[in-house]
């Protein structure tokens, strides 16, 4: 993140002012003194929000924060530039990572009189990431990704917000753009834009319209940003990471990426000139119909009763908790048989 140093000088100087830098963007060629990489971090968001056309100063925007650097930062900027916005934070129940990631979002919104919107997902559902993870049996990021998808539209949909901004950074497409090409999963490709638009059934928006501010700058930019903008970010990673498949993607392009400043860039940037509208026509071809439970969209059902993936994995919970609360009762019982059995043997 900081510029090369030499007994304890900077040599390299700012693009814009020729002071010390204290930031260098190897893939832009350039290096920033503070003051200049705050307003080249604010301009590359303001350029994303314009090239892909994400919004409209008139726009209400729903921005999900977790409390770590990206949300964050992309709130602060998004705040700076004038926007009308407000944060929306979602407990996952991960211990104590999940308090602090909350009271960092609390304290942020407070320091700048913004509005926060905090749920729970035990208080909406009665459930926590773990606690999803250990009945499904699958890896928590896979709940995690699926509640949080579901919840922050469910949030922008019933506050009243036509945009949900969410702080997904250049490394982060470009490791779901990798695994997406590793599995072909055409399906995700043909929905993997910076802007997702909204989603009507019949004359009711189902899905609001999603963008991702973050994608011109890079997770150790955004670090720096929220360092020189003094946030206090939340830098602990989940303690569920383990086994998070695109975290070792990323770690894998940032192997390639530094010894070839501008790769990731490339790969993201070239797939949506080139590639992306062919399989955006592919996933933009299926006919989506309401949830008949909850009435997001979802596919046709064959059996005539559409459910979406969100009511699926809650009735799954249901079924799966239930069947652990039957055994919990058979073991009690049969342990209290195996007990009057031997007492009365005594
Ligand atoms: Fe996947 Fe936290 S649940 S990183
Ligand atoms: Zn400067
Ligand atoms: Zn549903």
């Amino acid at each position: 993140m900081a510029a090369t140093k030499s007994r304890g000088r900077s040599h390299v100087k700012c693009k814009v002012c020729r002071g010390p830098a204290a930031v260098e963007v190897r893939r832009h060629n350039a290096a920033f003194c503070p003051e200049h990489f705050i307003s080249h971090f604010r301009s590359q968001v303001a350029r994303a929000i314009h090239e892909f056309k994400m919004f409209e100063p008139a726009d209400r925007l729903l921005v999900a924060v977790s409390g770590g650097k990206d949300s964050l930062a992309l709130w602060d900027v998004l705040m700076d530039l004038g926007y009308d916005t407000a944060g929306f934070y979602l407990g996952l129940g991960i211990g104590g990572y999940s308090d602090r990631s909350r009271d960092a979002c609390i304290s942020f919104a407070d320091g700048r009189g913004a509005k926060l919107i905090v749920r729970s997902l035990s208080e909406e559902h009665g459930y926590s990431v773990p606690t999803l993870a250990r009945l499904s049996g699958r890896v928590p990021c896979s709940g995690c990704g699926l509640n949080k998808r579901y919840e922050f539209n469910r949030a922008a949909l019933e506050e009243g917000y036509e945009v949900l901004v969410t702080g997904h950074n250049l490394d982060d497409e470009v490791a779901t753009l990798f695994g997406n090409v590793l599995h072909w999963n055409t399906d995700m490709l043909g929905r993997q834009a910076p802007v997702l638009e909204e989603r009507v059934i019949g004359s009711e928006t189902a899905l609001v319209r999603k963008v991702k501010p973050l994608v011109r700058v890079a997770e150790r930019e955004t670090a720096a940003y929220a360092v020189l903008r003094g946030i206090d970010y939340i830098v602990e990673e989940c303690p569920l990471v383990e086994g998070n498949t695109q975290h070792r993607y990323k770690e894998a392009i940032t192997l390639i990426e530094e010894s070839s400043p501008g790769t990731k860039q490339q790969m993201y940037f070239g797939f949506l000139k080139r590639a992306a509208h062919r399989f955006a026509e592919e996933s933009e071809a299926v006919e989506l119909v309401a949830c008949s439970s909850c009435g997001s969209p979802t596919i046709v059902a064959e059996d005539g009763n559409p459910r979406c993936s969100f009511c699926k994995m809650k009735a799954r919970t249901e079924r799966a908790r239930a069947g652990r609360r039957r055994e919990q009762e058979a073991g009690g019982s049969n342990r209290g048989a195996q007990g009057a059995e031997r007492g009365g043997k005594e």
